[in-house]
């Protein structure tokens, strides 16, 4: 398990390698692990045997969100039975802290025209729910044959627009997580598990 326990800043001795590195501002965040990689991996291949029997037939496009999607979009696109296509968009992000800015835009579009296309949208984690709202808005207004959501964790706390999420792996009430794709400030995309910072 990927724990990062350290001391209190007022325990640890000013001659130690660890005071130096808290006082440089790069002291590793303390994180606990919330979901493992062993239950994302079973998830994951459930909900693609889902979405590949609900699509049987079908060749949908998966587009998926950048950045954080992107080691879930790989697991699950490459898990499907049936044949698909892959597309990304990029929103403007949170920045570098943990809170949204409200505002939304487009950094990428799609490349595949989605007219008359069935369109899986593919998101990391759902929070206020404004992102999403905002990309399946863009997406619908192209006259795709259908749309749906699948979001790896769905974060109620902060919900302000309501999103029908169709494919979610996992609810968790609040907190501020990283990992398997999500970052906090572009750090600790890398991890294999889902952590939550404390
Ligand atoms: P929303 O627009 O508030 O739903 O935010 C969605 C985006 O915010 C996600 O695609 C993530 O990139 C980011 N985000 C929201 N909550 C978290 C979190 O707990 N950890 C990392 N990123 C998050
Ligand atoms: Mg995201």
């Amino acid at each position: 398990m990927n724990i990062v326990e350290i001391p209190r800043p007022l325990t640890i001795p000013s001659d130690s390698p660890v005071f130096k590195i808290a006082r440089s501002g790069i002291r590793p965040m303390e994180k606990r692990v919330l979901i493992p990689r062993q239950k994302i991996q079973t998830k994951v291949k459930d909900l693609a045997r889902q979405i590949s029997s609900d699509y049987e037939g079908k060749e949908p496009i998966f587009v998926g969100i950048l950045n954080g999607v992107v080691f879930f979009f790989a697991d699950l696109v490459m898990s499907l039975s049936i044949p698909s296509k892959i597309d990304f968009v990029r929103a403007s992000s949170y920045g570098s802290n943990k809170t949204s800015s409200g505002a939304i835009k487009l950094v990428k579009d799609v490349e595949i025209p989605v007219k008359g296309q069935h369109v899986v949208v593919v998101e990391d984690i759902v929070d206020t729910g404004l992102t999403l709202n905002f990309l399946v808005n863009s997406l619908k207004s192209r006259e795709p044959a259908s749309v749906k959501i699948c979001a790896l964790i769905d974060k109620a706390e902060r919900r302000e627009k309501e999103v029908a999420i169709d494919y979610c792996g996992f609810r968790v009430q609040e907190g501020f997580l990283v990992g398997y794709g999500l970052d906090y400030a572009e750090k600790y995309r890398y991890l294999p598990d889902i952590c939550v910072i404390e």
